[in-house]
């Protein structure tokens, strides 16, 4: 009887042990990601985006076992698919219809920048690829105002007072995203 309550308490041990060993291995392989995220963000004087970064890393297949440059291409492909997903869901938006003649030009104007901003993402890749970081940042910039181009798209000429918008653009979270994306991915090029 008691040797089989010190075998259950060794097995009890031994299983902690493990559980905390797995815990310990997969916040040492999610680390990469927050030791990243945390020097990219402080030296852009951005830490605001640290929690962006992280949460929007982490999610992202292979991030767990990559270094600073698999996260930097990792974030630019993420920035691929979030361009081409705004691009569709501003397509959709102009389907739906039942927009004021000023949001039909935003977001016409949308559409445009967004169309844009995707073939200069491609030539980002490119430069990330070949090692060209001056050029990456440049394009990335481009990438990056063409989303809160369209952001200015819905405020712009609004009769709104001081400096509230007429209009909540429909597009607010998807510019969002794209202007935190893009901010986060350059980020973290700079520190390579
Ligand atoms: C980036 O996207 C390209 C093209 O879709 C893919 O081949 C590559 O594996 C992706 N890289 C990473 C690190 O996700
Ligand atoms: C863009 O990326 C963000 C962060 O990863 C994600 O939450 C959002 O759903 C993406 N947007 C689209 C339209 O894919
Ligand atoms: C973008 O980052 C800011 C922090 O700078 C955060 O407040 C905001 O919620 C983020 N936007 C999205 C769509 O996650």
């Amino acid at each position: 009887m008691a040797a089989r309550l010190v075998f259950s308490l060794l097995l009890a041990v031994a299983c902690s042990h493990a559980a905390l060993a797995a815990a310990a291995s997969s916040s040492s392989s999610s680390s990469a990601v927050e030791d990243t995220c945390a020097k990219a963000t402080a030296s852009g004087s951005r830490k605001d985006l640290a929690p962006f970064c992280v949460s929007t890393l982490q999610a992202a297949p292979g991030s767990a076992g990559a270094d600073a440059r698999g996260l930097a291409v990792i974030a630019t492909n993420l920035t691929l698919a979030n361009y081409t997903a705004a691009y569709a869901t501003i397509k959709a938006l102009q389907r739906r219809g039942g927009w004021s003649e000023r949001e039909q030009s935003a977001l016409a104007t949308c559409r445009q920048l967004y169309i844009e901003a995707l073939n200069v993402v491609h030539s980002a890749i490119h430069a990330l690829n070949t090692g060209q970081a001056q050029a990456y940042v440049a394009d990335m910039g481009v990438v990056r105002r063409a989303a809160t181009g369209c952001e200015d798209a819905f405020g712009v000429g609004g009769v709104g007072v001081g400096n509230q918008l007429a209009t909540e653009s429909p597009l607010h979270k998807v510019d969002d995203d794209a202007i935190n994306l893009t901010t986060v991915a350059m980020l973290i090029v700079l520190i390579l």
